[in-house]
């Protein structure tokens, strides 16, 4: 039993007075009375690593934010509270039962790279971490922590692409959730470069919002840092990156929240050292499989390759993920039984990969449609459809070039995803193929609900979620980049 609190509290901590009663406010006083550099120095031995799923150095981004800020105006300092990973409720679980110690974590930042701003971009649908986050931020500015700095709240569209921190910040500006081309890092907030070409096309596209580089100093470079590792911030300022690495690996320092739902006999998050065996995670956390049911399969998200059974000794962190052949992503594990269908499960997380891509690539959107129809029919068995071994190859081919020219890493995903379902999984793919498998509808994978009384709820709406992000029973055929191209003037609405 390794569950550890250091940022997941055991209880709620319901007031500010509560909050600095467990020695809250101790960072940003730190942080206040110090250099900015020896802060981010301080960040940087701690080693610790972004949480949104990444796993990119903390210290390493904020030095770079502070090194190209600009003479002009101030940075932004954003959080990434979109969580949308399906079987992610960590970041959720965070605000709700601390979201002090990620607003102080924020505003750390914020003194440290030099910002007058603090965003915290959460969807519009997560009513109870706003109201929480709403009234610690009044606690805050109340006890004069955010002087000099604004704190505001953006509530955002459902989108899974929202959280990809370009898109984000594309829709901070009031225009669709469609990414950026990535570079290092970009300008942020109210900085989209005019053109004749965005004149003439009316497009306004987010390929035209300008990227940031040292020798543009007028628009400010924006600091995304995800939830959680926003809320391991104070901790460190105050107690130091050595007693930071007293718990994890040394590549992965730290602890991180986990979040394990699907044939468990309870859904639950918990926080767990970095370097913790992934079967202690899902025992600890999901108290064993159902009864007479063995574990089959683990899918990480759907941001790395699937997991097997044989590879639950593996460690809980980036490193020890990888070496498997999969990643640690954002720690979200939906766990899988011996009646799994891994052809149903693929066509799953294929469909909401292929209706939440853009369409700003066209490889991603017409190839992870079509791989996404083709393992529908592999799934049902369909017999209408004249050769499911020609669907394969169909399959095989679209996975090769759903990638091309992918500006985001989610054609990257779909194609990793299904790909190891395949790889770990032949024999089911092979029953479907031949006839003999039991019809299966695509598993529901989508955004997680909740967490609640030891379950998962899977968001049920996305059943019906059209691949132009409409609702309803008509695919109208077009691409969400498609419907939004006049998006610059037009606040983007998901309806
Ligand atoms: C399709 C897609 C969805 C993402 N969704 C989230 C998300 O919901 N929350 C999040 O923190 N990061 C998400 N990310 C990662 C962010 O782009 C970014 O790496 C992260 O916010 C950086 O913060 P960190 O360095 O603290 O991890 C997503 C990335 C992709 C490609
Ligand atoms: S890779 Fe896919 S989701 Fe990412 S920008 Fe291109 S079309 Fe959109």
């Amino acid at each position: 039993m390794t569950i550890v609190h250091r940022v997941l509290p055991p209880h709620p901590v319901e007031t500010f007075d509560d909050y600095l009663a467990v020695r809250g406010g101790r960072g940003i006083e730190a942080a206040r009375a110090a250099v900015p550099a020896d802060v981010i120095a301080e960040l940087e031995a701690s080693g610790l690593r972004g949480r949104g799923g990444a796993g990119f150095p903390t210290g390493r981004k904020w030095r770079t934010v502070a090194a190209n800020c600009s003479v002009d105006n101030p940075a932004t300092v954003v959080v990434n509270a979109a969580e949308g990973e399906p079987g992610t409720m960590k970041d959720r679980t965070l605000l709700r039962m601390n979201p002090y110690e990620i607003l102080e974590g924020a505003l750390i930042a914020a003194v440290v790279v030099g910002a007058d701003a603090v965003v915290i971009a959460l969807k519009e649908s997560f009513r109870t971490e706003t109201a929480r986050v709403q009234s610690a931020m009044d606690a805050i500015r109340a006890a004069g922590w955010a002087d000099g700095i604004t704190m505001s709240i953006y509530p955002g569209p459902s989108e899974y692409l929202y959280g990809e921190e370009t898109a984000l910040l594309e829709s901070l500006d009031g225009r669709a959730p469609f990414p950026r081309i990535a570079p290092p890092f970009r300008r942020g907030v109210d900085e989209v470069v005019e053109t004749p070409g965005d004149i003439t096309s009316g497009s306004g596209l987010s390929a035209h919002v300008e990227m940031a580089d040292a020798s543009h100093t007028a628009a400010a470079p924006t600091l995304v840092d995800n939830v959680e590792t926003m809320a391991n911030v104070p901790r460190i300022v105050w107690r130091g990156a050595d007693w930071f690495r007293t718990e994890g690996t040394q590549e992965s320092p730290g602890t991180m929240v986990c979040t394990v739902t699907g044939a468990v006999q309870h859904a639950g998050v918990g926080e767990f050292p970095m370097g913790t065996p992934l079967r202690e995670v899902i025992e600890t956390v999901g108290g064993g499989m159902r009864p007479g049911r063995t574990l089959t399969a683990i899918l990480p998200g759907v941001s790395s390759p699937v997991i097997t059974a044989d590879q639950l000794d593996a460690p809980l962190s980036y490193e020890g993920l990888a070496a498997i052949g999969s990643g640690l992503g954002s720690a979200g594990f939906i766990v899988y039984d011996d009646t799994f269908d891994a052809v149903a499960v693929a066509a799953g997380a294929s469909r909401f990969l292929a209706v939440e891509s853009c369409g700003q690539c066209t490889p991603c959107k017409q190839d992870g449609l079509i791989i996404s129809d083709r393992l529908q029919s592999l799934a049902a068995v369909d017999d209408t459809r004249v050769d499911l071994q020609q669907d394969m190859v169909e399959i095989g081919r679209r996975l090769d070039s759903v990638i091309t020219g992918a500006r985001c890493s989610l054609a990257t995903q779909h194609q990793v995803v299904v790909a190891s379902l395949i790889a770990a999984f032949p024999e089911a793919f092979d029953a479907h193929v031949a006839g003999t498998a039991t019809p299966h509808e695509p598993e529901l994978i989508a955004e997680l609900v909740d967490v609640r009384d030891g379950k998962g709820e899977f968001d049920a709406t996305f059943r019906t979620k059209q691949p132009d992000w409409t609702h309803g029973d008509h695919d109208s055929g077009a691409s969400p980049v498609d419907r939004f191209t006049d998006h610059r003037v037009n606040r983007f609405t998901d309806s």
